[in-house]
């Protein structure tokens, strides 16, 4: 079969196509200049038109309100088409393999291709290191219960992926929150909790670190950093889970630092990757890798016992991408599509000077971590915000106790409402009557 890529397989009337595989991204109907209403969520009044339908899709703000805080990818930046194409030769390669219950830990051939996506890692993988999962919140919640026990306690950084949180205590974990500065979680601080938990008759459960293109801060740690915390959770014999969600979205030049998983040669860590930011989230696809040993035991879970492979024929959809070469075109588009969305914000924010606030923007990934003056409570900036019909994330929804700080995500919106919205939220944090006083600094 034709690869086509960007035709319609049957001039079906799906929503209006906005991305091809290695085209430009051209603008939605919610981004064009003049439009009095440009946000994604205003797409979703009108049933249809839209690629945002209501009652179809996760709660988004209502229509008029701009929307910084979804850590999702903007519905102009999903790649419709190019899915719609792989359905297609995937249905044609694999024929009834495609809708059958998939082997167990993944197919062997969408295993390979992404153990070979790891190939430049300082510890080469093979498709026995990985294992194909619903997503990162299906591998955390298989993690947290085959590999602990409720009552065992989760170690992270002060500031952390909000539903990750929600997730481990659902399923009966403990949190401890660790210090962190700005190269990352302070290896004092899990060498102190790690003998704290254990004085307390108490088991670690695992260290939760996501250490590039952090949720909520944007920081990536160095690869020292990485190697004394690996160290520390070595002598302590804590399992790291490393979330590497962005790895694929480095948005400025340079070299990644190898993952933690790369460093320590699998031993100890289960690195956690997913499709969600880098295709699309409705496919619930990611996988993890570790040593093939915990591997196995995760993938003799009754629930991939019973159904096979998570995903399946989703994943041979993606088994085409990867295969094909599509994958590694679409990357560049949405990195771009990205770096425009993170100038607009950045550009918008800046329209006041640089008062009030500090921005260190992430070096990829979707966020902005927005430090504050010293003197502006949390729930004032958002009384603000929301009088400005704006919706942002808070520090203290990810468990920030510091100074108010707000992440901005720059992925959900087109460009020119970034910018706009950057401009009010800069408004609300330049205030002259404030650093008059003295409590705030410009
Ligand atoms: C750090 C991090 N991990 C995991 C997820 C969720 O991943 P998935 O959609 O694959 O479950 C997110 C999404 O916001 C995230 O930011």
């Amino acid at each position: 079969m034709g690869r086509a890529l960007g035709r319609r397989p049957h001039g079906a009337d799906r929503p209006r196509q906005v991305h091809r595989a290695a085209g430009a991204v051209r603008p939605g109907p919610a981004d064009r200049p003049g439009d009095a209403v440009t946000s994604a969520a205003t797409v979703a009044a009108v049933p249809g038109r839209g690629h945002w339908v209501r009652g179809v899709v996760q709660d988004v703000a209502p229509p008029g309100v701009d929307d910084l805080a979804p850590g999702y990818l903007d519905p102009a930046l999903l790649p419709v088409e190019l899915l719609a194409d792989a359905a297609v030769r995937a249905l044609a390669t694999y024929g009834p393999a495609a809708l059958s219950y998939g082997e167990n830990q993944g197919a062997l051939r969408l295993r390979a291709l992404l153990a070979e996506r790891a190939a430049d890692e300082p510890s080469p993988a093979g498709p026995e290191h990985v294992m194909l999962t619903a997503g990162t919140s299906q591998a955390l919640h298989l993690i947290a219960t085959t590999l602990a026990r409720p009552g065992d306690v989760v170690l992270l950084d002060e500031a952390s992926y909000d539903l990750a949180q929600r997730l481990f205590t659902d399923c009966g974990l403990l949190l401890r929150r660790l210090a962190s500065d700005e190269g990352g979680t302070s290896v004092t601080a899990l060498d102190e909790a790690a003998r704290a938990v254990r004085a307390e008759g108490r088991r670690v459960a695992f260290l939760y670190a996501t250490p590039t293109f952090h949720n909520p801060t944007g920081r990536t740690f160095s690869r020292t950093r990485r190697e004394e915390l690996l160290s520390v959770a070595a002598r302590h014999g804590v399992l790291v889970v490393e979330d590497d969600a962005y790895a694929e979205l480095l948005l400025d030049p340079g070299e990644p630092v190898p993952s933690m998983a790369g460093i320590a040669g699998h031993r100890g860590v289960l690195r956690l990757r997913t499709f969600a930011k880098t295709l699309a989230p409705g496919l619930r696809l990611g996988w993890l890798s570790g040593e093939p040993g915990l591997v196995g035991r995760l993938a003799a879970h009754g629930l991939v016992q019973s159904g096979g492979a998570l995903n399946h024929t989703m994943s041979m959809v993606v088994t085409r991408l990867l295969e094909d070469g599509d994958y590694d075109r679409h990357l560049p588009v949405l990195r771009a599509g990205l770096r425009e969305r993170r100038t607009a914000l950045l550009k918008g924010l800046a329209s006041q000077g640089a008062c009030g606030w500090t921005a260190t923007p992430s070096r990829g990934g979707f966020f902005l971590w927005l430090e504050c003056a010293p003197g502006l409570p949390e729930e004032e900036l958002l009384a603000k915000a929301f009088a400005s019909r704006m919706r942002i994330a808070p520090g203290s929804r990810f468990g920030h106790a510091g100074p108010t700080a707000v992440r901005l995500s720059y992925a959900f919106n087109p460009p020119g409402l970034l910018e706009r919205a950057g401009r009010r939220l800069a408004a609300h944090l330049h205030d002259p009557a404030r650093h008059q006083e003295g409590r705030g600094s410009c």
